[in-house]
């Protein structure tokens, strides 16, 4: 057997053997990733946003990624009642900011505005930012979607 067999059957030979590890491998990552990024949440389901104590430090929790997507719970200065938002907005997708002193959720890429219920004030959005239902529990700020 001269060089060059060799060295092809022993090419062939890694790729018979590791090939199908290889595809096992990353077909387990796929799946992962798949079933992470598609986890069923119920809405039932009451997921945590943040702690109390968070609040009362910055007056605000943000999550970028939650099961849910987007939330930003905030503690109205009027009510003292939390209020918690899906805070991707509706027109084009940026992430809202809640401005306390006017009272709105406020869209930095186009100045679109929500109140505290998530409903449209001003536009270009035309549609209601999502909301959820609040509670506290053990310390934790627990939400669920009332409308996403
Ligand atoms: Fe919010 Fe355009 S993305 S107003």
């Amino acid at each position: 057997m001269n060089r060059r067999k060799f060295i092809n059957l022993f090419s062939i030979s890694l790729l018979v053997n590791y090939l199908p590890m290889s595809l096992a491998i990353s077909s387990a990552k796929s799946r992962s990733k798949y079933e992470n990024k598609n986890q069923v949440f119920s809405s039932k389901d009451w997921i945590v946003a943040g702690t109390v104590k968070e609040i009362n430090e910055s007056g605000q929790i943000f999550r970028d990624k939650s099961a849910y997507g987007t939330v930003l719970v905030i503690r109205d200065t009027q009510s003292e009642k939390l209020v918690a938002i899906n805070s991707t907005c509706t027109h084009l997708g940026c992430n809202v900011d809640w401005e306390a002193k006017e009272n709105i959720f406020l869209c930095p890429c186009h100045a679109s505005e929500f109140n505290y219920n998530g409903e449209v004030k001003n536009g270009p959005a035309t549609e209601p930012l999502g909301i959820y239902e609040t509670k506290i529990e053990s310390g934790n700020i627990m939400v669920r979607p009332v409308k996403i």
